[in-house]
């Protein structure tokens, strides 16, 4: 049973088609990793799942909803880059993010709070950043920081993790760790992820499925040209052979 469903999904940014074509139909739980050359609207398609923006045609639907246009809480997004807020400690950065989730817009008071607070200290337990509590993002390492990141991102109960490259800037033990740390998270929660990344090693130990994001027909004199689906859809739990092999979406490096 699909859980999110992308049919027909196209994005246009002025005259150029960045996506076009993509169908695809997710289960709840999976992990989908996103792979492909830069440009070809990875990010893109994140920020349509998310509900950011809107596509030009096409529709997604999550649990059999359509998506509305309105901010909501069954998507929850990390960056590469820390998204933290700087001046706030590390636990206040995860009551912030509470707060922001119930429309409060980042202030909570009496009980609300409190609570939050205490909350957001078991949630830092869990992720190991329990010790840090008190202290700003900046004292953090970066694995640190990009894990405070994710637990701001999972402060709604998400039932959807969107990442757009996340561990791309984190030295290779640090990786590792975060790796370990998602795929607990994962069983902990059940959540559906999306993972864009340009490691490929990543996309297939982490994922069930990769999705390969390419165009399917390059012109030569205008390279610009036509948008990119998705060509392959690898099963990553089966020694990465394909689900389907999207014939009338590989490659044919030329135009017609
Ligand atoms: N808001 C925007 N307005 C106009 N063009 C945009 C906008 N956002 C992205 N683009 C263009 O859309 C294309 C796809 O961008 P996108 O960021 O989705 O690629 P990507 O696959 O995530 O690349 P990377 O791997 O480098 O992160 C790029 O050519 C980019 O310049
Ligand atoms: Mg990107």
């Amino acid at each position: 049973m699909s859980f999110v469903t992308v049919s027909n999904l196209r994005k246009d940014y002025g005259p150029r088609t960045i996506i076009e074509n993509i169908n695809v139909e997710v289960e709840e739980g999976q992990f989908i990793s996103l792979v492909g050359a830069s440009g070809c609207g990875k990010s893109t398609f994140l920020r349509l799942l998310l509900d950011q923006e809107r596509p030009t045609s096409g529709t997604i639907t999550v649990d059999g909803e359509l998506f509305s246009g309105e901010p909501c809480q069954t998507r929850g997004i990390v960056f590469q880059r820390y998204s933290v807020f700087p001046h706030m400690t590390v636990r206040a950065n995860i009551v912030a993010a509470t707060a922001f989730t119930q429309g409060t817009w980042g202030w909570l008071f009496g009980n609300a709070k409190k609570q939050a607070q205490a909350e957001a200290q078991s949630t830092l337990d869990r992720i190991g950043l329990g010790h840090v509590a008190a202290q700003y993002p900046a004292s953090l390492s970066g694995g640190m920081q990009q894990r405070l990141a994710i637990a701001q991102a999972l402060a709604a109960k998400p039932r959807i993790l969107l990442l757009d490259e996340p561990f791309g800037a984190l030295d290779p033990g640090t990786k590792l760790s975060m790796h370990g740390f998602l795929e607990q998270l994962r069983v902990e929660t059940g959540m559906t992820v999306f993972m864009v990344t340009h490691d490929l090693e990543e996309a297939f130990k982490l994922a069930d499925r990769v999705l390969v994001f390419d165009k399917p027909k390059w012109d030569p004199d205008d390279l610009e040209k036509g948008g990119a689906t998705i060509t392959y859809d690898f099963d990553a739990r089966n020694d990465g052979i394909p689900f389907q092999t999207l014939q009338e979406n590989t490659n044919v490096f030329k135009s017609d």
